[in-house]
């Protein structure tokens, strides 16, 4: 693997991993703010009754009032602002016009664009009280995130982040999603490197100052297996278990890792304490 320095190189992925210096820095505050900002507004209208669509309609008048634009908005086809996965819906649901109920757990994952920039993170919100389980499944998922990102520093490997996560949610009896990955980010949405949320230490590209990518493990209760349904999108647990992801946006710097998308209200994990 190659590394090229971010200005010289082209916006498609090229087999390179570009490294972003203090102006990309700055811009991904600002895209991963803005994308936080938005996350934290959810925080504060979602629950029993409330429909995706209207999470949507959200993502897009905040995104639009603050100069932005939804990433996946005709993305490769995608129609909607935002991705709101429910339950056993693991990645890419599609909002709609069913109102959210009590005991449901939604994935919103939010990318925008400011600037250029590509803000991209995702957290998971519980509608109203849940089972114990789902609670168990958040907690899990929202840590593996963060032990995955608090293995990123100068000198170590990709590799680390998914050892990391899969050395602590396997043990626990849930599954780690392999047919979806982290990804570089930055000026483009989907960049090299993957980043698979398994693996084994020291293996995978060297992590050097000025990368940027994301970290979102997608963690099931039961099998990792996943399917895509008919419409092209929405991505299924085989078995039907819960499943959830948390996404943040990170870049290695000159002594560990800063990350672009944390809450401004401290809004890390549900319950949310909104309000
Ligand atoms: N935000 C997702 C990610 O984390 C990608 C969504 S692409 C879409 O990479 F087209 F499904 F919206
Ligand atoms: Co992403
Ligand atoms: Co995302």
């Amino acid at each position: 693997m190659t590394y090229v320095e971010a200005a010289d190189a082209p916006l498609r992925k090229t087999g390179h991993i570009k490294l972003y210096g203090p102006d990309g820095f700055e811009g991904m505050r600002k895209a991963g703010r803005l994308a936080a900002e938005i996350l934290d507004a959810i925080a504060e209208m979602i629950g029993p009754g409330v429909t995706t669509a209207a999470v949507d309609t959200l993502v897009y008048d905040y995104a639009v009032a603050h100069g932005a634009y939804p990433a996946t908005l005709m993305y490769r086809g995608y129609r909607y602002s935002v991705c709101t996965s429910i339950n056993h819906v693991v990645c890419h649901g599609m909002p709609n016009s069913r109102p959210l109920r009590e005991g449901d757990i939604v994935n919103v994952d939010v990318t925008i664009v400011l600037d250029g920039w590509y803000g991209d993170s995702s957290r998971m919100y519980a509608i109203g009280p849940i089972p114990r389980r789902a609670e168990r499944l958040l907690e899990v998922t929202y840590d593996s995130m963060m032990l995955g990102i608090a293995a990123i520093k100068p000198g170590g490997h990709v590799g680390d982040i998914g050892a990391a996560i899969q050395d602590f949610v396997e043990p626990q009896h849930m599954s780690v999603v392999r047919d979806f990955c982290g990804h570089g980010v930055g000026r483009v949405f989907h960049d090299e490197p993957n980043i698979v949320h398994v693996g084994r230490r020291g293996e995978g590209p060297e992590l050097v100052p000025g990368m940027i990518f994301t970290v979102e493990p997608m963690i099931n209760l039961g099998r990792p297996h996943v399917k895509v349904l008919s419409d092209g999108w929405t991505a299924v647990t085989r078995d039907r278990s819960l499943s959830a992801q948390f996404e943040h946006a990170v870049g290695v710097t000159e002594t560990g890792v800063e990350i672009f998308t944390l809450s401004p209200k401290g809004y890390d994990k549900p319950p949310y304490a909104v309000a």
